[in-house]
């Protein structure tokens, strides 16, 4: 059985979403993980993911491997114990610790292919509760904006414990990913980002609250299709997430070189501190601010479109 999930950027309010605030993420099909398992007659759980260069048996990996808990996980939520013969292969064109979700999607596609094996195939809110599970190995606190947005692979609305909110584009909107090919684990951004609230937690919860009227109004200019509207309240998110040290001098160069290339507007996306910026363009600028990201040192540039939901 195979099982594939796409990347997913956020467009708005990554970090005060751990804060309860909301924040608006799609998903990015141009990269994707992909999962095979198969029944096999070796003995034991074998784990092939040749892009990382490993092959292993489950019980040799470490207790903190997010593959191994998601296994785990699974053979517990069935009821698997022993565990039976399988052979998994992963593979992903979703760079690793850039704020993609690479995490997240193998983590579904494990869970959807694995357990279809199994013959028991999980439905979509019980494969987004036990993404959530690994995603927390990843960081202690995670939203859960990447594995839902994963999972049900459309546009979010997304607001910690609530009910998923599907968000309805007005009219298609390109969105160009520049990686900084800096990795940037998302534990550490956050750790800082609660550093800073805990030591003057009034000053940051109003920058919470900024932040969160950014994407309200963010989700209004969406879904009405306003797109230079939009492209200011991403300037205005990015000097919060500057604010909040968790911009780095390569996400500015690659914004600024953006908006200097006619980008509506930039900012970096996910934990910072590396990783990927987006910028809203005109179509006919696409490009353009892709050229103009490369020069400027971006390593991979990938240009999306995302499409007025049905
Ligand atoms: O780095 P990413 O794309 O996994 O994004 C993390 C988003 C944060 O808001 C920083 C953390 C979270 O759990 O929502």
């Amino acid at each position: 059985m195979r099982a594939s999930a796409p990347g997913k950027v956020i467009l708005f309010g990554e970090h005060a979403v751990v804060y309860g605030r909301p924040a608006l993420a799609v998903p990015v099909t141009h990269v994707q993980a992909d999962v095979e398992v198969s029944l096999s007659s070796e003995p034991g759980v074998w784990i092939d993911a040749p892009d990382i260069g490993l092959h292993a048996e489950l019980n040799s990996l470490p207790p903190d491997s997010a593959l191994a808990r998601t296994i785990l996980n699974l053979f517990r939520a069935l009821k698997f114990d022993p565990y039976p013969d399988l052979h998994i292969r992963i593979s992903s064109t979703i760079p690793v610790a850039s704020g993609l979700g690479s995490g997240a999607a193998v983590s579904v596609a494990t869970l959807r292919a694995l357990s279809s094996t199994l013959h028991h195939p999980l439905s979509d809110d019980r494969v987004n509760a036990l993404a959530y599970e690994t995603e927390k190995l990843h960081h202690g606190t995670p939203s859960g904006i990447d594995n839902t947005v994963i999972t049900y692979a459309q546009p979010v609305y997304f607001v910690t414990g609530r009910p998923i909110e599907k968000l309805r584009v007005g009219r298609p909107l390109t969105i160009v990913i520049g990686d900084t090919g800096v990795p940037a684990p998302t534990k550490e951004s956050v750790a800082t980002v609660r550093a800073l609230w805990e030591a003057d937690k009034p000053t940051w919860e109003g920058v919470f609250d900024e932040i969160g009227g950014i994407t309200r109004g963010a989700r209004d200019g969406l879904e009405s299709g306003t797109s230079e509207q939009l492209g200011k309240l991403m300037d205005q998110n990015h000097v919060l997430l500057q604010k909040m040290t968790v911009s780095s001098p390569e996400l500015d160069r690659l914004v600024e070189a953006a908006r200097r290339a006619g980008a509506l507007g930039a900012k970096l996306s996910g934990g910072g501190r590396g990783g990927n910026m987006i910028a809203l363009v005109d179509e006919g600028r696409a490009h353009s601010v892709a050229r103009a990201l490369k020069s400027a040192g971006s390593p991979s540039v990938i240009i999306t479109t995302i499409e007025p939901s049905s």
